[in-house]
């Protein structure tokens, strides 16, 4: 028979071997956890929040201005819970919005917060102060995706404009076929696909994708001086 403070001990014992295992197994991702606190949370966020939160594929170095103390605090705040979100994703209109609703996010998540620990757990959610808050705007806001309006499109034929108004305009704005040469687009077309796989959105038929692509290409070229 077990005296109380054995089992009292047995009690204690057990989880402290399945937390060494655990540790032991772990070691690298808890080295990895220190050097990139949000990794955990990515991870269920992509399954949990797939198509609603930023998808994987935008790295630290194709943000614009990579170098900037903006992308480096987007870097630093807004990869704690998802993906790095790009710039480009949201227009200078809609990003003040989104960056409100975020803080809310990182306040309700952090220590003290709402969620506390946040049911995913993970290394607290920091809260930028004030001043990086504004130098987050202001970086978005500089490089956020520029948008057009339909009647400002003319080139193409009309089928191949009703295409990309349809298909293009799904998880953000229009995007101004003068952002790019007409060279880039297929390229960026091609990446958008793999977007909709990630984000879980219909993929285009090849004749849609085929529509698109001349039609950018035409506006794109159209738009040149
Ligand atoms: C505390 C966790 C958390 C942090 C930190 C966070 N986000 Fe989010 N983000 C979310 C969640 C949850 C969603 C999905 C729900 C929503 O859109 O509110 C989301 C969605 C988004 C979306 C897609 C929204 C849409 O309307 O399509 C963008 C863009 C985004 N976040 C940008 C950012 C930026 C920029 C930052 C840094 C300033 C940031 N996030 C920091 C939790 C977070
Ligand atoms: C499934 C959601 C989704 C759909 C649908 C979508 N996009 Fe995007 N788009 C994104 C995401 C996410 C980003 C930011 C990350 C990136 O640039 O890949 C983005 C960014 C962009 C940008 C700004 C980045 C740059 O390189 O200039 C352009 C332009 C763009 N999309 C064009 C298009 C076109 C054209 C279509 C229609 C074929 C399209 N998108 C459809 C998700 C989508």
């Amino acid at each position: 028979m077990w005296t109380m403070t054995e089992i009292g001990a047995a009690a204690r014992f057990v989880p402290l071997v399945v937390a060494l295992a655990a540790l032991a197994a772990g070691h690298g991702s808890t080295l990895r956890a220190q050097q990139d606190p949000g990794a955990g949370r990515r991870e269920h966020m992509r399954e949990m929040m797939r198509g609603l939160v930023p998808p994987p594929g935008m790295t630290p170095a194709a943000l614009p201005a990579p170098d900037s103390d903006g992308a480096r605090l987007l870097v630093r705040y807004c990869t704690q819970c998802h993906d790095l979100p790009s710039p480009r994703y949201k227009t200078a209109e809609q990003w003040p919005l989104v960056l409100e609703r975020m803080l809310a996010r990182m306040e309700a998540m952090a220590p003290g917060g709402m969620m506390g620990r946040g049911m995913m757990g993970g290394a607290p959610v920091q809260v930028p102060p004030l001043d990086a808050l504004n130098a987050l705007l202001a970086y978005v806001q500089g490089n956020a995706l520029q948008q057009v309006r339909p009647e400002e499109l003319t080139a193409g034929e009309r089928g191949d404009r009703v295409a990309y108004l349809t298909a293009c305009t799904r998880c953000h704005a229009a995007p101004s076929p003068a952002l790019h040469p007409p060279e880039a687009w297929a390229g960026i077309v091609a990446r958008m696909q793999g977007n909709m796989a990630l984000m879980n959105r219909p993929p285009l038929a090849p004749e849609e994708r085929a529509a698109i692509v001349r039609f950018l290409q035409a506006s794109a070229a159209g738009s040149r001086p």
